[in-house]
């Protein structure tokens, strides 16, 4: 973990997604590039990361649940947002305005705070075909989101796992950090 109080703050919000389990791949490569680090998991990917091992290298509790009224915030404002794995799932409700777990509140008032935000889609070829998705991409980068340009993998073929480009998420958003 790097110093505290001078690098900007990264959130890495993470969806249930297969590859959610290799996202500290792309804790250490913010951490290279000297950012500060803090997880916001989907309740549903909670169940796909080791937590414990990535509260050890971010140095922050994992977010996942809204704190209840009066409690400190765990972690400090992001100064950009990265969205991988993003599922078909929260990339829909993301688009549609719906904030029902953390991650959606945090990702849809990210628009209105105009925090530089960066999704990488991990969803395989027959998710992507419903219509719902591409117009939901469409709006988000309507909305300033800068998208990642995996492209979809075939269903039931093992996934994308070794074209999935953790770092894409630091390059999108490295010129729209200051
Ligand atoms: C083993 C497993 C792997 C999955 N992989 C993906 C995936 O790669 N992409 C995706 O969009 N959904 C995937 N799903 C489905 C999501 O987990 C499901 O839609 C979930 O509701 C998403 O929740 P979230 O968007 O709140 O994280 C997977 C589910 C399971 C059980």
């Amino acid at each position: 973990m790097t110093d505290r109080t001078e690098n900007p703050f990264l959130y890495i919000v993470v969806c249930a997604a297969g590859i959610a389990d290799d996202v500290g791949t792309l804790i250490m490569a913010a951490q290279e590039r000297n950012w500060n680090v803090g997880v916001v998991a989907t309740p549903q990917a909670l169940g796909f990361i080791d937590a414990e091992a990535v509260e050890a290298q971010t140095g922050y509790p994992i977010r996942s649940a809204w704190r209840v009224p009066g409690d400190p915030r765990p972690l400090p404002p992001a100064d950009a947002i990265a969205v991988a794995p993003a599922t078909f799932n929260t990339i829909n409700k993301w688009a549609a305005g719906i904030s029902d777990t953390l991650a959606l509140g945090i990702l849809c008032e990210a628009y209105g705070f105009g925090t530089p935000t960066a999704v990488l889609p991990y969803v395989n070829a027959a998710m992507a075909a419903h219509p719902a998705y591409g117009q939901s991409l469409d709006r988000l980068r309507a909305m300033g989101v800068h998208i990642g340009g995996y492209e979809p993998h075939q269903p039931k073929a093992g996934g994308g796992r070794d074209k999935f480009r953790w770092e894409e998420a630091l390059e999108l958003l490295a010129p729209h950090v200051g």
